[in-house]
């Protein structure tokens, strides 16, 4: 029997939005974008004229879509991290089903909030984890539930992520500002490290968690002495600097678009001149170490699960290279793996002494670089399956699965506030 394609509503359609509902111009027998709620009224038009639907479909908030009669299976809800409860809670109500990004809450009293009203209307919902479809992760998942290492003793992650983009959203962008994003660094970059460790140990559960970390470069007395307030307005190290808005942003106008240029984003061909501009006083334009920057740029995680199996996370903002590795310790070998590298080496005991130890290693790198290594596509798909036939893949993340993941992070938060001390879960 031919099946219908499952209908969407985009509630926030920005550029995270936009990456799944894509996906229905090449699988449009699967997914088909029906309407949108979004208070942007170009964004509200672009989207409109993408899919194909009537002005009637549009809306500009997710209360004003909740007022009309149900149209659409589910919502695919993109808005930003602070205000995901406040705009599920209306269409889940309603009964839609939900394709939400991470992270679904921004602190415990939000979580129980959104889990309540799921629990009590019954709606899907998925967590758009979009790491768990990478094929390097996935390689992992497979490894461990084969049982090739064994039970796992040791999980440790890391997270190196950039100078380029420690800047462009932890120091100068959305992210840098706990008052204003309502979201730490660790939930906001590290969301998916910490759900991938949930994942990874299974049924193994978390019983504690503690943390450290600080701000420690970013920070006014840090500033060089000859420093301006603004890389373009006021300051002699604009062509050196190595944090320079002329030399991240102005020289290479497409590495963070989807941030730096977001105001010019309705015009076709922007000039070099009105990208100046933008950078002459928007946020992105300011002195790295005069921001109102105040989350962490590192911070080490500790999780205690209820085995005794252990995992701990690094997060570091200011490396030279974009990175995240993983290793995985189990009774009878380990998994090392790096993201960007694309691939994954499994070590297996040998108790032969000419060896000590088998090797394979999976070679990922015809994997794509874009869409997280083609993991944005994959999420979608499953999530189809899921709304559609209840059998996603191993890699769903109901708003269930999600929970852990997100308590390890507020407690771990917790701890960082209280100098590392234990919390329990
Ligand atoms: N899964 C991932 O790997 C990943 C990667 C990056 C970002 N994210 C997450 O994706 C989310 C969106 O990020 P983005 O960069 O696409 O954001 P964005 O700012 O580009 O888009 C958010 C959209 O929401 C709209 N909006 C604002 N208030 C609204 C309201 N009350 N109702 C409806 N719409 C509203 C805005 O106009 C905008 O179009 C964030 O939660 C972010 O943390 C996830």
């Amino acid at each position: 029997m031919t099946k219908k394609p499952v209908t969407a509503i985009i509630l926030g359609a920005g550029h995270r939005a936009m990456a799944y509902a894509d996906y229905s111009a090449a699988h449009p027998d699967e997914l088909k974008i029906v309407g949108v709620a979004d208070p942007d009224e170009y964004r509200r038009k672009f989207v409109r004229e993408r899919f194909g639907f009537p002005e009637s479909q549009c809306f500009v908030s997710a209360e004003e879509l909740a007022r009309e009669p149900k149209f659409a299976d589910v919502v695919i809800n993109g808005t930003m991290d602070e205000i995901h409860v406040e705009t599920s809670i209306p269409v889940l109500e309603k009964g839609y089903d939900m394709l939400l990004e991470k992270p679904f809450a921004v602190n415990e009293e939000e979580l129980d909030r959104l889990v309540e009203v799921v629990n009590r209307n019954g709606n899907k919902v998925m967590i758009c984890h979009v790491l768990r479809y990478n094929p390097v992760y996935l390689n992992i998942k497979n490894s461990i539930l084969s049982g090739e290492i064994g039970d796992v003793i040791n999980i440790q992650t890391v997270e190196d992520v950039s100078y380029h983009h420690l800047s462009t959203s932890y120091v100068r962008g959305k992210w840098a500002n706990s008052k204003k994003c309502h979201t730490s660094m660790l939930l906001a970059k590290c969301c998916h490290d910490l759900d991938l460790m949930m994942w990874l140990m299974g049924d193994d559960k978390p019983v504690s968690v503690s943390s450290v970390g600080s701000r420690f470069h970013f920070r006014p007395e840090n500033a060089p002495e000859n420093s301006g307030t603004r890389c373009l307005v006021d300051c002699p190290r604009v062509d050196y600097c190595d944090y320079s808005a002329k030399r991240l942003y102005l020289d290479h106008p497409d590495s963070w678009e989807v941030y730096v240029w977001r105001e010019l984003e309705d015009i076709e061909n922007p000039t070099d001149e009105q990208r100046r501009e933008i950078l002459m006083k928007s946020d992105y334009g300011r002195c790295m170490f005069k921001c109102d920057n105040d989350v962490v740029d590192h911070q080490s995680v500790l999780v205690n699960f209820a085995s005794g199996a252990t995992g701990t996370h690094n997060l570091t903002g200011g490396a030279a290279e974009s990175l995240r590795t993983i290793r995985v310790i189990g009774t009878k070998g380990e998994i090392y793996a790096e993201l960007e590298k694309k691939f994954v080496k499994i070590k297996t005991i040998n108790p032969d002494p000419k060896k000590y130890f088998d090797e394979r290693i999976i070679d990922l790198s015809k994997t794509p670089d874009e869409g997280h290594g083609g993991a944005d596509t994959a999420l979608t798909a499953d999530f189809i399956k899921f709304i559609r036939d209840d059998n996603p893949s191993v890699s769903c993340t109901s708003i269930h699965n999600s929970i852990a993941g997100h308590r390890i992070i507020f407690l771990a938060d917790k701890s960082r506030e209280n100098n590392g001390q234990v919390m329990y879960l």
